[in-house]
């Protein structure tokens, strides 16, 4: 049978073609310069991190340094293109069983699957340190990052309403996802009117 490479079949191809270059693994402490380079230039478009410049480089050097080095209750993935350039990362912190994830890919290289691959592997290893459920906040602007999240069955669970104060004192509204992976201990699975049994 012959197929037609439409425009859509070749751009999946091509997507496909980029994933592919792409390694997710564990991040290092060698990746540190890189990780805060990456954080400054997402932060500096201004409207898709709850980070604003100038970022506290110190601070975020101390937790990443205890995120990578933890890998028990916490950790962070990378994601590399085969020249070694850094173009994504994803920490979750699982200090309770609830696995809070951030991320970030960079400007140039969104929307070629790469916050998929990095997704896989922190859904793994949630699975893996026994979390019961994942959770996140976007801002409701954020509709890559909003498809990527339902993509791997993570739903709306609140609109937080003028929540986040800004530099700048403008109030920004949040919405908080979850994505629940223990089903079977005792709970509710529509809002609970009584204790569970
Ligand atoms: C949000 C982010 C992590 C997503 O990663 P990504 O590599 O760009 O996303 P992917 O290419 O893996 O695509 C994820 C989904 O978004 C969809 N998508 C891609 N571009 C999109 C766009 N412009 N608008 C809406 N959806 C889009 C894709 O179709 C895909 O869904 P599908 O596979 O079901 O078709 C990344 O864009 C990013 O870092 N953005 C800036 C920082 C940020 O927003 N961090 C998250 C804060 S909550």
């Amino acid at each position: 049978m012959v197929r037609t490479v439409t425009p859509e079949r070749r751009a999946r191809a091509e997507r496909q073609n980029r994933r592919m270059a792409v390694h997710v693994r564990r991040a290092t402490i060698d990746d540190m310069d890189d990780l805060i380079a990456m954080r400054v230039e997402v932060a500096r478009e201004g409207i898709w991190i709850g980070a604003e410049l100038p970022l506290d480089e110190a601070g975020d050097r101390e937790r990443f340094t205890t995120t990578i080095e933890d890998g028990e209750t916490s950790a962070m993935f990378v994601a590399m293109l085969e020249d070694g350039t850094l173009v994504g990362n994803l920490s979750v912190q699982n200090p309770v069983g609830i696995a809070h994830l951030g991320m970030n890919v960079a400007d140039g290289h969104r929307g070629q699957g790469i916050g998929v691959a990095l997704m896989e592997a922190a859904l793994q290893w949630a699975r893996d340190a026994g979390a019961h459920k994942m959770d996140l906040d976007h801002w409701p602007w954020n509709h890559r990052a909003r498809a990527l999240y339902e993509r791997f069955g993570f739903v709306e669970e609140g609109y937080r309403r003028r929540h986040w104060r800004r530099k700048d004192g403008s109030l920004w509204d949040a919405v908080t996802m979850g994505l629940v992976l223990d089903h079977d201990a005792p709970g509710h699975d529509e809002r609970a009117a009584e204790p569970p049994r």
